[in-house]
């Protein structure tokens, strides 16, 4: 234990308010991470991923999704390299044959040296595994830290019963911390009105809001979601914007129908340890995610989620055909695309600790800092070097 931090110290004079956020460069510690689709992981099949810089190895056993830390006690090979699992309950080491049980971890037999000491007493790490609206979570923490509810690290609403969800997830090229801050960004929607999303739904799309109150809800109740929350009240849109005294030189959309009215009421919110919520996206009603999971200090796997609470199996199947037909082309594809770039280049700049001292924020840039500083405040823990594989 005891390695060097993953961050500059030098500039923790700088970030004082936000310090913590500054240091969780792979993650907060002791939160639940969405980890895959369900669907990722047939019955008898093996996953590994990298969760906050850990190697860790699902399997479907009989239905239930069991993790492992993916690095044999013995002599440190990748288990996944070669998965062998002799039983339903347990995996073997495919060098020595160090066999872990899926449920606890313990070593119940060494192939290779069946009178060793270890077995019935050394143990691997595993990892607590949830399962809920077709995704699957799992919990990176301390050993000895009492796992809280699933609810209490995602977004209220999530697990409500009728939610159909679908969607994609891909690795993103940059900083997790890029992943939440472009989803919460007051003022990108610039970013956005190219995209074809917004001819396909006659969707308005200004190109600002004036008339920055700075004010967000917080919500940091105790054994609640932590995050914060905007509903884009305030102020008036505006559709054109005059460029070095050229009147109207960069225009936003707006559709007759819709006038200069928003078409639906959207807020934004964002909850520890990095989840987004946009209530109203893509279509009235339903409610976009995106989770935000950090792989290593310049990766992060980021889940994108379209749901739509579903009364009949009549609903949900049309929801999910509507997913297939039309959201995942203008939606996945383009919108979320866009957003997508935008923080894999910025991601590029912020590798350097000295870009989080260094940007020139805007006063309506205000949800980010303030965001920071929920993190900062609610932080249960850091991920640090010596928690990486
Ligand atoms: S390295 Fe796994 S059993 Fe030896
Ligand atoms: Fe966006």
């Amino acid at each position: 234990m005891g390695k060097a931090p993953l961050y500059d110290e030098s500039y923790l004079g700088n970030v004082k308010a936000w310090s913590e956020y500054y240091k969780a460069k792979v993650g907060f510690r002791n939160y639940w991470y969405a980890a895959a689709f369900s669907k990722e992981i047939a019955d008898g099949d093996h996953l590994a991923r990298t969760i906050l810089g850990e190697d860790i190895l699902f399997r479907r056993i009989n239905g239930k999704v069991y993790a492992m830390k993916d690095r044999c006690i013995h002599r440190g090979i990748k288990l996944s390299d070669k998965v062998e699992c002799h039983t339903d309950s347990t995996i073997s080491c495919w060098w020595h044959g160090f066999t872990f049980r899926w449920s606890d971890g313990l070593v119940t037999d060494i192939v290779g040296a069946p009178e060793s000491s270890h077995i019935g007493r050394a143990k691997i790490k595993v990892y607590p595994v949830e399962e809920a609206q077709g995704m699957l979570f799992v919990f990176i923490g301390d050993k000895d830290v009492e796992v809280p509810p699933l609810s209490e690290h995602l977004p209220p609403g999530f697990l409500d019963d009728n939610r159909i969800l679908e969607g994609e997830v891909m690795v993103i090229e940059a900083n997790w911390r890029m992943g939440p801050e472009g989803g919460i960004d007051e003022i990108h929607r610039y970013l956005h009105r190219t995209s074809r999303l917004l001819l396909d739904t006659k969707a308005t799309m200004p190109l600002g809001h004036t008339g920055v109150t700075e004010q967000c809800k917080i919500f940091e109740d105790d054994g609640k979601p932590k995050g914060i929350l905007d509903d884009y009240s305030s102020g008036n849109m505006y559709f054109e914007v005059d460029i070095d005294g050229q009147p109207s030189v960069v225009t936003g959309v707006r559709f007759a129908d819709t006038g200069t009215k928003r078409k639906r009421t959207v807020s934004t919110s964002v909850w520890l340890p990095g989840v987004l919520s946009v209530e109203g996206f893509p279509e009235d009603g339903g409610v976009f995610y995106e989770f935000y999971v950090p792989v290593g200090e310049n990766q992060y796997r980021n889940f994108m989620v379209l749901t739509q609470t579903c009364k009949t199996d009549e609903e949900a199947s049309a929801f999910r055909s509507r997913y297939y037909s039309r959201w995942r082309e203008y939606t996945v594809n383009d919108f979320l695309m866009q957003d997508n770039a935008a923080r894999a280049s910025a991601g590029q700049y912020y590798k350097n600790d000295k870009a989080w001292v260094e940007e020139r924020l805007c006063r309506e840039d205000f949800m980010l800092i303030e965001w920071r500083k929920l993190c900062s405040r609610n932080s249960k823990g850091v991920q640090t070097a010596d928690h990486l594989d």
